[in-house]
């Protein structure tokens, strides 16, 4: 049974679904959610759901080991589930194509930094995309620019508000982002 360790910065709406979602399989389990906000809501679904929270600070995060040294201990996969920060270079190093991020548009467009959430679905409704999507990609040294795993897409309508975009972004999440990331695990031991 793989241990998986999510990454949320909000909500968590993600990472309640793939909690979910494993606690049915016997491939993996989210073990821990790791937060850098004290406030994020996602706080009280893990308290609801009975999973392990921790929250760390920059300081930890960019300038010591200590979320390096939790997750080598923990984490067989790291899964970004709206979280903010970058990740820095020696976790990325040390988990190559074992941390996964979900980006709620289709890379390459739409991407990099403060392209996020709802500055995303903004900017599509302002560029009058007849598109959008979700892309499910590795993370590396660079914003957005892994190797992508997943996409999928939905049309957009004239009138739908940055509202309506989002919760469509969101449906394709719940839909795919869990068992894209079972089939991750499942290719770990092949
Ligand atoms: C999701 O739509 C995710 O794709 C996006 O944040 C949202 C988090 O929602 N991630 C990014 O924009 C990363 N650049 P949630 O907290 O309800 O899961």
């Amino acid at each position: 049974m793989k241990r998986i360790v999510i990454f949320a910065s909000g909500s968590g709406s993600n990472a309640e679904n793939i909690i979910g979602f494993f606690q049915t399989k016997r491939t993996a389990k989210v073990t821990h959610v790791l937060t850098n906000n004290e406030r994020a809501k996602v706080l009280d679904r893990c308290k609801r759901l009975g999973v392990n929270s921790l929250i760390f600070s920059r300081e930890e995060f960019f300038k010591s080991d200590k979320v390096l040294n939790f997750l080598k201990e923990e984490a067989d996969l790291i899964i970004l589930a709206g979280f903010l920060w970058k990740i820095p270079e020696q976790m990325v190093a040390d988990f190559p194509n074992k941390i996964i991020n979900i980006h709620p548009a289709l890379l390459p467009k739409y991407g990099g930094k403060g392209m996020y959430g709802k500055h995303v679905h903004k900017a599509i409704k302002e560029n009058k995309e007849e598109e959008t999507g979700i892309t499910i990609h590795y993370v590396n040294e660079h914003y957005d620019e892994g190797g992508i795993i997943f996409q999928a897409k939905t049309s957009i309508k004239i009138d739908d508000s940055v509202e309506d975009i989002a919760k469509k972004v969101h449906k394709l999440e719940y839909e795919h982002f869990p068992s894209v990331i079972e089939d991750v695990i499942l290719s770990l031991d092949e």
